[in-house]
């Protein structure tokens, strides 16, 4: 097996283990219990895997998250150097809430690759796939990109179906987005997902707009890379605090962020399994015989490369 056949191996079992750990918090509105469950489980997943990784992309810093935080190591110290992004649940709320769309999720390429989110929790984001590739401008108008996707795409505006959270801040952009024949297809949370189901060819949604986590573009990023999409950020502080905090650091808040500034890097592996059952993936299910299937979607490390399949978690 190859390293990166490992790696692949590694980031199936952490997502799986996660997602079935989520399982028995999902529509009990235990948010934060069902999120630790996974990072637990996710860490400990972690421990065996073959890696010198070190998360960029976490729960938070150091004091304010026992684990999985910004800076920690991961692995058994051999194989391949990484830096890791993950999100034991992505969608905490739809987890507990048993809505569809809640994932366990974690991307991973060569150290030094991820963008350092840094205090950034808010970004402006446009995710598009294959066929609108380099054709997105987030200065320009939500008119403007819808016209340029339709064309690379060959539609018509009219044929275009965007992804959008159901946030008060998406008003006007719902508003421009109907005013120009598209369809808005909305979700209360889950922009990973939002922008997955925009990359994948076979999906109905062509585009991810809108202002989510800015961690949530580091993973985002890597899907976008693998499956050759297109993809563009602008940091979107949503109050005063956030605002100081970049400004203190440093940051450069208006900066278009590409893809490229995203994950540096020429490779890149995304890994997911369903918490929920969604558009794209399903929860975890236990058989007849108590064995614990989770539903998973690989994209990378190789270009184009997909693997969807269930994967039974080891029950030690
Ligand atoms: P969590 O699992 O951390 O709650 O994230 C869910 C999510 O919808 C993300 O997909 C999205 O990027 C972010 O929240 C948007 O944040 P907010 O809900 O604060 O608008």
């Amino acid at each position: 097996m190859t390293q990166q056949e490992q790696l692949v191996e590694d980031l199936k079992k952490v997502v799986c283990t996660a997602a079935a750990a989520a399982k028995d918090f999902v529509g009990t509105g235990e948010k934060e219990a069902g999120d630790q469950a996974a990072v637990d489980a996710m860490r400990t997943a972690f421990e065996q895997a073959h890696m010198d990784a070190v998360v960029r992309v976490g729960e938070g810093e150091k004091d304010e998250a026992p684990m999985l935080y910004v800076g920690e190591k991961l692995g058994n110290e051999k194989g391949l150097k990484l830096d890791i992004a993950v999100d034991p649940v992505e969608g905490t709320s739809l987890m507990a809430a048993g809505k569809p769309n809640a994932i366990a999720v974690v991307a991973a390429t060569d150290q030094g690759g991820f963008w350092d989110a840094g205090s950034a929790y808010y970004m402006k984001k446009i995710v598009v796939g294959a066929a609108a590739k380099g054709v997105i401008d987030i200065n320009k108008s939500t008119k403007e990109n819808l016209q340029a996707i339709a064309k690379a795409s060959n539609q018509q505006v009219s044929d275009l179906k965007i992804y959008v959270l159901d946030k008060p801040r998406h008003v006007q952009l719902r508003k421009e987005i109907e005013a120009c024949g598209a369809t808005v297809d909305l979700h209360p949370e889950g922009d990973v997902i939002g922008s997955v189901l925009a990359l994948l060819p076979d999906s109905e949604v062509d585009a991810l707009m809108g202002i989510g986590g800015a961690p949530e573009a580091v993973i985002t990023a890597a899907a976008v890379l693998a499956l050759g999409g297109d993809m563009q950020g602008q940091l979107a502080p949503q109050q005063g605090e956030e605002r100081e905090g970049l400004l203190s650091e440093g940051t450069d808040i208006d900066k278009v962020l590409m893809l490229h500034d995203l994950v540096k890097t020429d490779w890149a592996v995304f890994a997911a399994a369903g918490v929920t059952t969604g558009e794209l993936l399903d929860g975890p299910k236990e058989t007849a015989s108590q064995e614990m299937l989770a539903e998973y979607l690989m994209i990378g490390p190789g270009s184009g490369q997909i693997d969807n399949d269930f994967y039974s978690v080891p029950t030690d």
